[in-house]
């Protein structure tokens, strides 16, 4: 089978590079600078090595004409939402316009976007319908794979993680299932049909959003009790039931974002999901929850806040990934920033030209850090885990405070007279 994978992010990358060990791969792309990267062999997201993207098999292309006389198409396209929370599909439908003119009898089309149930079959499908000429299961066939990737995290990788499959026929779930279970160790679900494999996707990242939400929503309550947060969750980890998880910054475009595709549905259907969306409500505003409480412990303590100098660790939306889209670390330097003397932004993951071709801010190193009066720990990626108490008190006045958003400040540095404030 001739394989093509459109757009080549986060997930794309991944499924192309793991069918290319075992076959040639189209790897089409709209963004031409990406693929000249991937054709050095560079992967800014980091998640494919360059033996991997050089080894002859990946036909990296943003020419059209080379989705002719592919047999399985994969679309991986972006799918964010736009400035009300509401789905934007347009990459997802300008996707299948393409697919749709190269389409011909005997093909499978396979969306791995995230998207809300229902979606696949009524805004892929009728454009694929239109575009080709061609019929659905007459003609050609349709699939459903989500994708689970996490991107950073190295023990959860794209061939270890079981990847559920769906069909609008039985003969092409087998073809798709074949296909994924060629390169997927861990195997496949087979879900009852798309729309169900919608589903599950989508509540996987809602569910981890609730989830967050709660401990987010009891440590905004647990301040006020005068309660550390991390300890009550430490005890309450000890029964076998109780749910591991953490305060935190939800961003990126996935679990941040899907939960509003679901809602969406819901709401098209007259259905008012009022749990999901009040989740959604309470990790939106943790960035004002944080700046609010830097406001008031600095004015409790008589200083000016226009006058703090601040370090800002971690930039990027979740630990160990570049990615700094729908990062709520710069929604806090962004609320912050008017506020105060200077910010000073140091990651380790974040590619430096993109942070200041996109936000216009330079990516210190952590050595070059001045003494701070407030230093923001906003990620845990792996280097911040490795901070002795000596590191912080460098770049932290001695009566400087530390707003350590991922309890990964070591507990002898809570003895100094620097101040550390855990979420
Ligand atoms: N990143 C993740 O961790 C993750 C995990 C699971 C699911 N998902 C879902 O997978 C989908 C893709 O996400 P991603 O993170 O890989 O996105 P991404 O933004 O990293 O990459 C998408 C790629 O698609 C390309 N593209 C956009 N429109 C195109 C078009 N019309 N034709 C061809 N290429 C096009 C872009 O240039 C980009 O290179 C989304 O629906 C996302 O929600 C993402």
């Amino acid at each position: 089978m001739n394989i093509a994978v459109i757009g080549l992010g986060y997930v794309g990358l991944q499924v192309a590079s793991a069918l290319s060990k075992l076959q040639n791969v189209v790897a089409f792309d709209i963004d031409k600078k990406r693929l000249e990267e991937l054709k050095l062999g560079k992967d800014i997201s980091g998640e494919v090595t360059q033996d991997d993207l050089l080894q002859g098999t990946l036909h990296y292309t943003a020419d059209e004409q080379d989705l002719k006389n592919i047999d399985f198409y994969i679309i991986a396209v972006p799918t964010p939402i736009d400035s009300d929370n509401n789905p934007d599909l347009s990459l997802l439908e300008q996707a299948s316009r393409t697919v749709s003119r190269y389409l011909s009898v005997g093909n499978i089309v396979v969306y791995e976007s995230t998207v809300y149930p229902g979606a696949t079959e009524e805004v892929c499908l009728p454009i694929l319908e239109k575009g080709s000429g061609l019929k659905l299961n007459t003609d050609f066939s349709l699939g459903y794979s989500p994708e689970r990737i996490n991107p950073g995290d190295k023990s959860h990788t794209f061939k270890n993680i079981k990847k559920i499959v769906s069909a609008s026929n039985e003969k092409a779930l087998d073809i798709i299932d074949n296909v994924y279970r060629s390169v997927v160790e861990a195997g496949t679900f087979r879900a009852k049909d798309i729309k169900t494999a919608e589903a599950a996707k989508v509540i996987e990242n809602t569910q981890r959003d609730l989830n967050i939400a709660l401990i987010n929503e009891l440590a905004m309550l647990f301040k006020d009790l005068d309660i550390e947060t991390n300890e009550v969750l430490e005890a309450a980890s000890t029964k076998w039931n109780f749910l591991d998880f953490k305060p935190g910054l939800v961003g990126g475009h996935c679990v941040g974002v899907d939960p509003y595709y679901l809602t969406h549905k819901a709401k098209e259907v007259g259905f008012n999901p009022e749990v999901i969306l009040s989740g959604r409500k309470i990790n939106d505003s943790m960035p004002v929850f944080i700046v609010n409480t830097i406001e008031k412990q600095v004015r409790e303590m008589g200083v000016p806040l226009e006058e703090m100098v601040v370090n800002l660790l971690g930039i990027t939306f979740k630990e160990n990934c570049p990615d700094i889209r729908n990062s709520k670390p710069l929604e806090i330097f962004n609320l912050l920033q008017p506020k105060v003397k200077v910010i000073h932004v140091t990651d380790p993951c974040v590619v430096s030209e993109e942070l200041k071709l996109k936000n216009n801010l330079v990516n210190k190193d952590f050595n070059d850090l001045p003494k701070a009066d407030i230093t923001i720990i906003a990620n845990n990626h792996k280097q911040y885990l490795e901070l002795t108490s000596q590191d912080l008190m460098e770049i932290t006045k001695p009566k400087g405070i530390i707003y350590d958003l991922k309890n990964v400040v070591v507990k002898d540095l809570i003895q100094s007279s620097v101040k550390v404030w855990k979420l």
